[in-house]
């Protein structure tokens, strides 16, 4: 299943958002236009379903609570809200949920939900508040979505927003794990538990991963071979270790703290494209790799996502990336920052870029120029 429709209120820094989505979305914009924060509603969904850890109060709380949420653009109208439509193909939703956050304006200032709205395809099954919560207000500060005696006929959506993953990697992370010995940010969105994940997963599915893995890797880094798992003999530490090929044959093996950031970054964007069925959030796969992989990612979104009906959102600044002619203009999002907040819209809507597409140019052509900020467009920097 995938999110094919959000529609959002006073999120962050977007005061309306109302777009569709695809299996394979690219978000363009330039920076701190949101890209980042569009990201983080799915996050904040799985934040509120998770089982372990969740829950409204604290997915708010890891925010800095509602006020840091609501758009600072909001005008009268202070409430926050998010909708997300739930597809199993193209056809229509299977499911819609609906949440409205408020905070008490005096008070406890308590940070409440102001409706919560559940559709099982057409009918819809929960509408809140409902008579409890008029009866007694402090329920509104929990979603049933996260509580188990309430969500039994919607746990199937629940269970869809848990699974959403979020990639961001950090390579020094990896690499330098025993020196930082730092506290594991939750959820480990920036893969410093990377390693603990991959000694964490059954042997046979692991082995099935790194052959593959190998396999890009003899494309994209060819001097590093034969990538394998291991575990430290004195310390029982996981690694990753593999040959280092160069101008002396056979120069032995290597491990993670000496593979380059790229090569680190590949791998655990591999991993993470064969791990699991449920959308995957990443940001700027780009970094750190060379023009030639980068120009390749799209095309290997496309398969990993394809193959295993997996939404894939990407967050990207790079040219190359999107200069691949298998991108369609309505896989691509516009962020254009305003005063107004940040806007969102197809690319393939706005007028310009579709010109620029049909006299067959790529969807990079028509829209990174379209993002660069305008003071950029004057010259250099004034520094
Ligand atoms: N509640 C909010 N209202 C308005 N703007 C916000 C809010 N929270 C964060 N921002 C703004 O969002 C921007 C960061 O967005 P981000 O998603 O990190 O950008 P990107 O990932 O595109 O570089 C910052 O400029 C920040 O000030
Ligand atoms: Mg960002």
């Amino acid at each position: 299943m995938y999110v094919s429709k959000l529609t959002l209120k006073n999120w962050r820094n977007f005061r309306h958002a109302n777009v569709r989505l695809g299996w394979r979305q690219f978000l363009v914009g330039p920076n701190a236009s949101g890209k980042s924060n569009l990201l983080d509603v799915f996050r904040f969904l799985r934040d509120i379903a998770k089982k372990r850890g969740g829950g409204l109060q604290e997915a708010i709380q890891r925010r800095g609570g509602l006020s840091r949420i609501r758009c600072l653009n909001a005008r009268k109208d202070p409430e926050v809200s998010i909708g997300v439509e739930i597809a199993a193909s193209d056809a229509r939703p299977r499911w819609r949920y609906e949440i409205g956050l408020r905070q008490e304006s005096r008070g406890f200032r308590r940070q409440y939900i102001s409706f919560e709205r559940v559709w099982d395809r057409d009918r819809q099954i929960l509408a809140r508040p409902n008579e409890q919560d008029e009866m007694d207000a402090e329920r509104l500060e929990e979603t049933y979505l996260e509580q188990v005696n309430n969500n039994e006929a919607f746990r199937g959506l629940r269970q869809f927003f848990e699974d959403i993953r979020y990639a961001h990697l950090v390579p020094q992370l990896i690499r330098h794990a025993d020196e930082i010995q730092g506290r594991v940010v939750e959820d480990d969105p920036f893969g410093q538990g990377f390693l603990q994940t991959v000694a964490g997963t059954p042997s046979r599915t692991r082995k099935s991963r790194f052959t593959r893995i190998n396999k890009v890797l003899k494309a994209a880094v060819p001097q590093l071979r034969d990538l394998q798992f291991e575990r430290d003999e004195t310390t029982g530490r996981p690694h990753l270790a593999g040959r280092y090929e160069h101008w002396r044959p056979n120069a032995g093996r290597q491990r993670e703290n000496q593979f380059s950031d790229g090569t680190l970054r590949l791998i655990a964007l591999l991993w993470s494209l064969l791990e699991g069925d449920a959308p995957l959030l990443l940001e700027e796969p780009e970094l750190s790799l060379h023009t030639g992989v980068v120009e390749q990612l799209p095309s290997l979104l496309h398969r990993a996502g394809r193959k295993r009906r997996r939404q894939i959102l990407v967050s990207t600044h790079s040219s190359e990336l999107l200069s691949d002619p298998g991108i369609g203009g309505e896989e691509v999002l516009l962020l254009s920052p305003g005063a107004e907040g940040t806007a969102v819209t197809v690319s393939s809507d706005e007028r310009d870029v579709r010109l620029v597409l049909e006299a067959g140019a790529c969807v990079g052509e028509a829209v990174v120029a379209r993002t660069r900020p305008v003071g950029l467009r004057q010259g250099l920097l004034p520094f």
